[in-house]
This record gives structure tokens, sequence and C-alpha cells, in this order.
């Protein structure tokens, strides 16, 4: 054993700068590139704060209508893509649905590049790369919900924002403006989060010098575990299983019992609450409003206050995002790939902070494991006697 100091989960630790956002636990606050989540959420597009995250400002007129510009040009869903989900089995989980559809986007465009040195591509190809990806995974994500249906693909449309248009892929319908408005939202408060397991996970696989496509795809695979993204589904699962309001109290006290995590609740970061929360639930709000829903609203607030008051955790994002997707009629599995779809601008600008200034990551560990032992009858060469000798610590 060992007197040195573990940092589990690493829970503390401050492994870098960052420029991208800020988290305050203390004063409950979120900036992105200096602005509150929640003023963003409530004035501009998706659109303009993945630009905003990319690039450090906002975009002015021009600069907005050129990103949605290039955004529209690479909405469609390409045959590659739709042949690798296709080969899918239908009950595969739509993560895992995202994940390959993001690692064949990835594969088609690093085809030519044959030298490993050159995937990691200049600043420019990797701003390209992000928004290529920021453009085709809505069409996944929709794509994959439509399969599950068992309904047609519906192709992208022009004349849509971001938002609206993923909807309309979703739904083969034109949403509300509350429900666009809220869905958006969505989108902006999903869209980065500082070093969080996911985004951590993209900034190592790209300090080993791999490529944008590769940290995206290892970033999925993070984000899918119900301890990150995953909870929001998790939370849908929940309230199904409880049912009604009338049904928390019974149901926590068994939960409890049984001392099972409430999905939804709890941060490593935020201890006193959720900076993103209010600005969720006053769109989950809007929309129990729009689709005439207090049962949701009833099951909501019950579980919060009674889980709040028994053990002083308080909500996450997932835990209004949950409810809010299935009022608009996602599917519940549906709901981690659009967690995916908005933090994809996180990632890849972090991703290329990363580049910017790259220093492998490479923690060490402390050992603790059986003592020195050796092969029966085994007599090492003269060689290896050698270089085992040199006092220099094992990679
Ligand atoms: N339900 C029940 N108990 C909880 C919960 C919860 N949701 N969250 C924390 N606790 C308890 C935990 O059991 C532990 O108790 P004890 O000290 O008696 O063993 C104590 O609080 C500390 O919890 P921890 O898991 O060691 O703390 P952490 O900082 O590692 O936890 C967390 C952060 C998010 C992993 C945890 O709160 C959790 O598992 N929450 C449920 C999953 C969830 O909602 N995740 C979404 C996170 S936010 C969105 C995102 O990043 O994707």
């Amino acid at each position: 054993m060992t007197d040195i100091e573990i940092k589990k989960g690493l829970a503390g630790v401050t492994v870098d700068y960052t420029a991208i956002s800020k988290v305050n636990p203390d004063t409950n606050s979120l900036l992105y590139r200096g602005y509150p989540v929640h003023e963003l959420a409530a004035t501009e597009p998706f659109e303009a704060v993945a630009y905003l995250l990319w690039h450090g400002e906002l975009p002015d007129a021009e600069q907005l209508a050129a990103l949605r510009a290039t955004e529209r040009a690479h909405r469609a869903l390409v045959p590659a893509v739709q042949q690798a989900i296709d080969l899918l089995p239908p009950g595969a989980h739509p993560m895992d649905e995202i994940r390959t559809a993001a690692s064949v986007i990835g594969a088609v465009d690093l085809a030519d590049i044959g030298n490993v040195m050159d995937a990691v591509g200049t600043p420019d190809e990797n701003l390209d790369r992000s928004i290529r990806l920021f453009a085709a995974l809505p069409a996944i994500v929709a794509y994959g919900q439509r399969r599950r249906r068992g309904e047609a693909l519906v192709p992208p449309r022009d004349d849509l924002d971001y938002a609206a248009n993923f909807l309309w892929m979703t739904f083969g319908r034109e949403a509300d403006e509350v429900v666009v408005d809220a869905f958006n939202r969505s989108m902006i408060l999903y869209a980065e989060h500082s070093f969080n397991a996911s985004t951590f996970t993209a900034r190592v696989v790209t300090s080993t010098l791999s490529d944008l496509y590769s940290a995206v795809v290892a970033a999925i695979g993070a984000l899918k575990g119900p301890l990150h993204g995953g909870a929001n589904e998790a939370v849908l699962h929940i309230f199904d299983e409880i049912g009604t309001a009338d049904n928390v109290a019974a149901w926590l006290d068994q939960a409890l019992a049984a001392k099972r995590k409430i999905m939804g609740f709890g941060h490593r970061v935020y201890k006193r609450g959720d900076s993103r929360v209010p600005t969720m639930k006053a769109a989950l709000d809007t929309l129990v409003e729009h689709y005439d829903r207090p049962d949701v609203l009833a099951l909501y607030t019950t579980l919060e206050s009674e889980f709040v008051a028994r053990k002083g955790i308080y909500p996450n994002l997932d835990y209004p995002s949950g409810p809010a997707y299935n009022l608009m009629g996602f599917d519940t599995l549906t709901f981690t790939p659009l967690f995916v779809a908005a933090r994809v601008t996180g990632w890849t600008a972090h991703i290329m902070e990363q580049q910017a200034s790259n220093a492998l990551i490479r923690p060490l560990s402390a050992y603790n494991g059986p003592d020195e032992r050796h092969i029966e009858g085994y007599v090492p060469d003269a060689a290896v006697q050698d270089a085992a000798s040199r006092p220099e610590e094992a990679h």
C-alpha cells in the first residue's frame, strides 16, 4: 500500500485551463465564453451558441448566415451512415447507433488520409469537421427514432432553422413555436459544461493526437452512462415506475431503503442546485401548459420536494429535460442522443482547445497488487537481465 493521496474519480482535481465555460457552484452560475447560459437560452438560436463555443464570440448576422448555410448543406443523412444504421439490430440502443454513425462519418471523411500523423488536421479542418458533425447528428437521432417506430426517413427542410428542422425530421410535421423554443433552450443548456466526464474523455483522446471524430466517438461512449448523460433517459424510467404523484412517498421509501440512486438528482460539482435547472424547468412549464399535462408537473414537483426534503440533494438538468422531451414526443431511449447532438458543440470546442495547447494526458497510479514474484524455472537471458537492472520506472 502507499501513503500517496488518491483523488478517486479525480474529484476536486484541476487538470487544465479552459476558456470555453465556467461553472461556479458558489454563485450557481454557468458561463459560456463569459455569457450566462440562461441569457443565451432566452435570446439566441442554438446555431449562434455553437458559433460562440467554437469562436469565442457570438456571430454577427453575416457569420450566423454563413454557419447556417453550411449546417443546412450537411443536414441530410448520407447513404453510408444510413446503411450502417440499418445494419444494426432494431433493438440496438440509440446511443450505440449514434456512436456507430459518428464513427462512420469519421471513417468516410478521413478515408483518403493514409498517414495517422495527418489525421489530426489543421484548426480550419477541425472547425469544418465540427460543423459537419453538428449538422449531421440530428438526422441520425431522428432517423433512429423513426426506424424504431417503423416510420420512413424524413428528409431535412432547408427553410427551417436547426431546432425546427430537427423536430421536423423526427416527427414529419412542423412543431409549434412553443415546442421549438423549449427544444432550442434544451440544446443550449446541454451544449457545454467544462470538464465533465465525456468532455474530459474527448480531451484525453485528443491529447494522444488522435483525430476529432475518434475523440467524439469516445465521448459518446462516456455520455451513455447513467451517472452522466444516460440520466435523462433514466428519469423517465423512474417516472414510469412511480406512475402518479400519489405514489411518490411510498415509492421513495422503498427506493431509498434499497439504497437506489434517484436519477436526475445530484451533481459532482453543484451541491446546492444545478444552474441550468431553473431555465429548463421554465421550458418544461411551458410544455406542460401547451400539452395540458398538469399530472406531469404534479409528479415532477412531488418527487423533487420529497427527495430534497429527505436527502438535501437537488435536481440536475436531466430531471426537467427528461419529462420535457417526453412531452415533445421523443421516445425515452432517444433522450441521451439528443444530449449528444447538443454536447457535440462543447466537445469539439474542447477538442480544438486541447489541440491548440496540447500535453499528453497520462496520470499516475499507485500500485496495490501482489508483490513482485517470478515464474518458476524461468531464467532470463543476459540482455533482459541488463534491461531489468536499469533504474527506470515502467511505463
Ligand atoms: N440518489 C440517491 N443518493 C444520491 C444521489 C442520488 N441521485 N446522488 C448522490 N447521492 C448520495 C450518494 O449515495 C452518496 O451517499 P453516501 O455518502 O451516503 O454514500 C452521496 O450522495 C454522495 O454521492 P456520490 O455519488 O459519491 O457523489 P458524486 O459527486 O460522485 O455524485 C453523481 C455525482 C451525479 C454521480 C450522483 O449525484 C448521481 O449518481 N446522481 C444520479 C445520476 C444523475 O442524475 N446523473 C446526471 C448528472 S448531471 C448531468 C450530466 O452530467 O450528465
